[in-house]
């Protein structure tokens, strides 16, 4: 499946095939430094996270296992329903074993705080997480990501096995659809846009473009610095591609604070 096929659908390409690839290779070369001399089991979380969990792990080189969890967290609409729930478990025991959770995103944090709060308590001989894609707005829920692909605008994106109503998870790239692809399903997405607007008209013109002004600022400085810190490729937070640090989808240039480094 391509752009071509979405036609109007597709809003925005926010993060390309290539640098999809480019960054999951980065990521796959961090952990086979970290975990050179251990065995490792990836667990893949269903579904979202298929296509990452088989890029990640054919770019590795270690000698890796692999399972599968399934958990809900989600209806079928674009906000999280809050409950969390084991829908397949692993097949293996994890006692003694060194566990990375592999994830397509994380939103509000509840999938995995719940999931690794779990496998914790399974003995493991330890637990980190990777993912993909992290929204950067605060987490509900806080959960350490050890290695991280993208920072990306709190934005509700599909794709590369992300879904909306399971569509959309065969496409190669990262994007966000068009208001038209969500009808039918106007209790999310579209009637917060509604109630965004009339909340904006309230509160008038002048007030709104204050508030705009302000927040951009803050947005703008935050990001800024955040970005100076960290090596993780913010994608769409300030325009399409904006602010890749050292040349764009590469690893920070200050040796030690990249992803894998991060609170390990
Ligand atoms: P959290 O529990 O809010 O962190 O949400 C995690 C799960 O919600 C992910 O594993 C995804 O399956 C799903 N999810 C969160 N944000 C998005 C999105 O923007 N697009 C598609 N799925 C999402
Ligand atoms: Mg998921």
């Amino acid at each position: 499946m391509d752009a071509a096929d979405l036609g109007a659908d597709l809003l925005e390409v926010l993060i390309t095939a290539e640098q999809l690839q480019a960054r999951v290779t980065e990521l796959a070369a961090q952990i086979d430094a970290d975990y050179a001399d251990r065995e490792l089991l990836l667990v893949g979380v269903l579904k979202g996270a298929v296509m990452v969990m088989a890029d990640l792990a054919r770019a590795m080189h270690l000698q890796v296992s692999m399972d599968w969890m399934a958990i809900s967290s989600y209806g079928s609409g674009t906000t999280s329903s809050g409950v969390v729930r084991i829908l397949k478990d692993l097949d293996v025991d994890i006692s003694g074993k060194h566990v990375l959770v592999v994830e397509d995103i994380v939103d509000s944090g509840l999938t995995l705080s719940y999931l690794v709060n779990n496998l914790q308590s399974r003995d493991p001989a330890s637990v980190q997480v990777c993912v993909l894609l992290r929204k950067h707005a605060a987490a509900a829920m806080p959960v350490h990501v050890a290695y991280t692909g993208f920072e990306i605008a709190d934005k509700f994106v599909i794709g590369y096995g992300l879904d909306y109503a399971e569509r959309y998870r065969n496409l190669p790239f990262i994007g966000t659809l068009a208001p038209a692809a969500y009808q039918g399903n106007r209790s999310d997405v579209q009637s917060r846009l509604v109630g965004v607007e009339a909340e904006h008209r309230a509160r008038g013109f002048l007030g709104a473009a204050y508030v705009l002004v302000r927040a951009s600022a803050v947005y703008r400085r935050y990001f800024a610095s955040r970005t100076r810190e960290e090596g993780i490729p913010r994608m769409g937070l300030l325009g399409r591609t904006a602010l890749l640090p050292d040349g764009g989808g590469t690893r920070g240039s200050a040796g030690g604070t990249g992803p894998a480094c991060r609170g390990r």
